[in-house]
């Protein structure tokens, strides 16, 4: 088989590649290009936060990249395959934690070990076991010690998130994607869970994709900021953050920090008004 090596390496060490990638929603007249020729590379351990007005494409690169949409024109590869082939780790979390109800908070968290491959046939086995040490260990990452058998009401917004964040990462995704996931918090909680989470990223180092309105949790939290613009979404910055970590909210204080995030308001700002 002719194959390029050269194509097939540099894709298998992305974790993510978009190359000329167009999602185009509905037909004819009705016909609407969400996102325009989009080429995006993204390695191991990448914490992407992607950053843009609404509509914008967000979280249309999201679901390319998790393999649920496909693009109409262009190439989506994951892990150095196309989307589809096989499926790596993927953790996700977003803005409403979507708890069960009728299941305690270790329950919930242990629930993709119940789905995803290679755990789920040992399940049963395990659950009371390694996976229950698994999911008490991130509770306590996430300062959540004794809360596991709780159910989710009796939980406040903050530590339902906290939980959330546990369920995303219980099966060691190798791909954890975040939409907008600490928009409906608090300002002091939001500012918390971003030290949490630059915690646990920097343990096993995931390749995050971030989508988030806030500009400072992008400028705390990423390695590399992906500014987009709508009609039609397309990238139009791709900005490298290279604040030494673990970054702190005396970082936040830094003029680079105010310079970074005056930079992609203003940024955003420009895009609305094309
Ligand atoms: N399944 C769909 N059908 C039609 N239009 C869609 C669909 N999904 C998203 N869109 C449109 O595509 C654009 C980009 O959506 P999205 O990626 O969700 O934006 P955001 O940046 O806010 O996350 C929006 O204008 C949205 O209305
Ligand atoms: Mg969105």
């Amino acid at each position: 088989m002719t194959r390029s090596p050269a194509a097939s390496e540099s894709h298998a060490m992305r974790v993510a590649q978009l190359e000329n990638v167009k999602v185009r929603f509905g037909k004819g007249n009705n016909a609407f290009l969400a996102l325009d020729r989009t080429n995006l590379a993204v390695n191991p351990g990448d914490f992407v936060a992607m950053v843009g007005p609404s509509g914008c494409g967000k979280s249309t690169i999201l679901k390319l990249v998790a393999g649920l949409l496909r693009p109409t024109e262009g190439n989506v590869f994951v892990a150095g395959r196309e989307v589809g082939a096989e499926r790596i780790g993927i953790g996700m979390a977003f803005q409403n934690p979507t708890m069960l109800p009728w299941l305690t908070i270790r329950e919930n968290i242990m629930l993709p070990l119940k789905i995803v491959k290679p755990y789920a046939h040992t399940f049963a086995r395990d659950k009371r076991t390694v996976f229950r040490d698994r999911a008490e260990d991130l509770l306590a990452k996430v300062g959540l010690t004794g809360f596991g058998d709780r159910r989710p009401w009796e939980l406040s917004g903050g530590m339902l998130q906290r939980a959330n964040l546990c369920r995303a990462l219980i099966h060691s995704p190798k791909l954890l994607m975040l939409d907008e996931p600490f928009g409906a918090l608090d300002q002091f909680t939001r500012e918390e869970l971003w030290s949490v989470l630059q915690e646990l990223w920097m343990e096993t180092m995931p390749t995050v994709f971030l989508v988030t309105h806030d500009l400072r949790e992008a400028a705390f939290l990423a390695s590399r900021i992906l500014v987009m613009s709508a009609r039609p979404g397309r990238v139009t910055e791709d900005r490298a953050v290279g604040f030494t970590r673990p970054r702190t909210l005396e970082t936040t204080f830094e003029p680079e920090f105010a310079e970074l995030t005056n930079d992609l308001r203003r940024m955003i700002v420009e895009a609305r008004q094309i």
